[in-house]
């Protein structure tokens, strides 16, 4: 029998966002474009979106918590990592090195591991203006993520482009 193709992963990390609960838009965009998906979702985010619905599109776990030591790994490891939607704190944390959540974890070792990574951020002009958050976008670009999005009052306007994400990454359609 010949070699199945190895089906590339995603990681999808989803950080605790107003808009979260759309998530399945960029789970199904990057299926169609015949991609294996895994969604790591910070703690809060948890609450945001509609676990169950979630793991069933995707037919894995969702991953929030370190494994404990000897437990298998849920997941194969990513080919690339997507942010949809970034909060301004997980954002900011990434940047500095912070690792206190299982997706920072994964989005610090990413860089290491050289994994193209691709963020959306997802936040208020408020947030925005605070210094930190334009520090923590150049280390991240520095770092080679690629970063898209709206301004946040574009965001509010036209919907969160979730497909962006695969688009950065250079993913076929
Ligand atoms: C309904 C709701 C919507 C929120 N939307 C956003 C958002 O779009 N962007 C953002 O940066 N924070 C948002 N927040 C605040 C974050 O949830 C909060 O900063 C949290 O600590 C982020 O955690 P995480 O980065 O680990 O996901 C929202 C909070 C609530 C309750």
């Amino acid at each position: 029998m010949p070699d199945q193709p190895h089906q590339p992963f995603l990681y999808v990390v989803v950080c605790a966002s107003g808009v979260a609960p759309g998530v399945g838009a960029l789970i199904t965009a990057a299926q169609r474009r015949r991609w294996d998906v895994g969604v790591i979702a910070t703690p809060l985010a948890m609450n945001f979106i509609d676990v169950a619905a979630v793991e069933a599109m995707t037919g894995h776990p969702i991953r929030s918590a370190w494994r404990r030591p000897g437990e298998p790994r849920p997941l194969p490891d990513p080919d690339a990592v997507a942010v949809a939607p970034a909060t301004f704190n997980t954002i900011n944390k990434w940047a500095a090195g912070i690792s206190d959540t299982l997706a920072l974890g994964i989005l610090c070792e990413a860089y290491g591991a050289g994994v193209p990574t691709a963020v959306l951020p997802c936040l208020s002009a408020a947030q925005a203006a605070h210094p930190a958050y334009r520090r923590s976008l150049d280390v991240l670009r520095e770092m080679g993520v690629r970063v898209g999005g709206r301004a946040p009052e574009g965001a509010a306007s036209g919907g969160f482009p979730w497909e962006e994400a695969l688009d950065l990454l250079d993913i076929p359609r």
